[in-house]
């Protein structure tokens, strides 16, 4: 839960963030929060691949002030940077998905709410501004995934987010060594009305069973279009990694993309996503929009994947860490961060918007 609120100016960036919330957290829900699949490779290529690119920078460019505003589907963001579709917000804070909602709001960005939240759609997308977007998973029973996405569309999302990286639960273990599970209270609150709402209790990661026992394995390109076909909303597929994957996704009606690989949560040696995005984009050209989520902790990762071709990032664990050591404010002032650290960024490349910012960054 939160953390007696540590004053701002101590908290300079997300690392401080993360340190400030692995101070405040117990340790079964923080390392839930940050652990990554087997040897976390992947958790550490994604962060540690962002630094490994350089910014070849441009002077005398004349750079005035920055406009770091975008859309994502047509809708409106301030900036290139949305909240990532994260499970049990109640575990950083009472609040929760509510506290989460209302600091993407506050940014002006979109939120993305999971299907795993601690608190029902229809309390939560009231609290977001626009856009509004909701993260499904695919239930093994037909009707409950149905019913999510139609329960969905009448709270008012304005997108449906299709994870297609967890055909099957990544094995993180520091979750099975803490037997992780919800803390009694806490549900999986969309699911609760569909009599899914309930987390085992057991040796190992509850998380895991719950996952083996519902979600439907044997995920294929039929599903997207099942789900194309069962909403009137756009649909974006999350979690791919190949350029032919993410073409077909684009093929088969998806409207967007977003290069990831869960956060390390997954497969361990997926590629880091800063890897796999230049063959997305190269396979996908306009056929649909790309963002790319996994490791963004500093503005210049931003810079770097809009150099790469993703027109907006995804922020997951940020976030998450914010809520943790202050609630609403804490992961509302994670974005401002990472929106300070960008327009600083930008500045320097001397880029004054975000079309200006291309590949010729990365590299004479
Ligand atoms: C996630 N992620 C995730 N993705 C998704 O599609 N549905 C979900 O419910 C969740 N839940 C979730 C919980 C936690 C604790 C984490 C850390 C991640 C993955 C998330 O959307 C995103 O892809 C990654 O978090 C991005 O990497 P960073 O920013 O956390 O490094
Ligand atoms: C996770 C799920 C909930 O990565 O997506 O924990």
């Amino acid at each position: 839960m939160s953390a007696s609120a540590a004053p701002n100016e101590l908290l300079l960036n997300v690392s401080d963030y993360a340190r400030a919330a692995r101070a405040a957290m117990e340790k079964k829900a923080f390392d839930y929060y940050e652990g990554g699949a087997l040897d976390e490779v992947t958790l550490r290529d994604n962060t540690e691949s962002w630094s490994l690119l350089k910014l070849y920078y441009r002077v005398l460019t004349g750079t005035g002030a920055r406009d770091l505003s975008t859309t994502v589907l047509g809708q409106p963001v301030s900036m290139p940077i949305l909240v990532a579709p994260t499970a049990f917000h109640k575990l950083a804070c009472t609040a929760g998905e509510v506290a989460a909602a209302r600091a993407a709001r506050a940014a002006g960005t979109l939120f993305i709410l999971s299907s795993l939240s601690n608190t029902a759609m229809e309390s939560v997308f009231p609290e977001t501004g626009s856009p509004r977007w909701f993260q499904l998973y695919i239930y093994k029973d037909r009707e409950v995934t149905r019913e999510l996405v139609q329960r969905a569309e009448a709270a008012g999302a304005e997108a449906i987010v299709l994870t297609v990286d967890a055909p099957g639960w990544g094995t993180r273990e520091r979750d099975v060594r803490n037997s992780f599970s919800l803390p009694e209270g806490l549900t999986v609150e969309n699911l609760s009305p569909l009599g899914k709402g309930e987390m085992p209790e057991m040796p190992g990661s509850g998380l895991a069973a719950y996952v083996r026992a519902n979600f439907k394995s044997d995920l294929g390109f039929d599903d997207l279009d099942w789900l194309c076909a069962a909403t009137r909303l756009p649909v974006v597929v999350k979690g791919v990694c190949r350029g032919d994957d993410a073409r077909r996704c684009a093929e088969h009606g998806a409207r967007a993309v977003v290069v990831s690989n869960h956060g390390g949560r997954q497969l361990d040696t997926a590629p880091a996503t800063c890897e796999a995005l230049p063959h997305v984009v190269e396979a996908v050209g306009e056929l649909c929009e790309i963002y790319v989520d996994g490791g963004v902790r500093r503005g210049s990762d931003i810079v770097k994947a809009i150099a790469l071709g993703a027109r907006a990032v995804l922020v997951g664990r940020p976030v998450l860490w914010g809520l943790c050591v202050n609630g609403e404010e804490g992961a509302r002032h994670v974005l401002e961060i990472l929106r300070r650290e960008l327009d600083e960024a930008m500045l320097l490349c001397g880029c004054g918007k975000l079309s200006e910012i291309d590949s010729a960054l990365l590299g004479p």
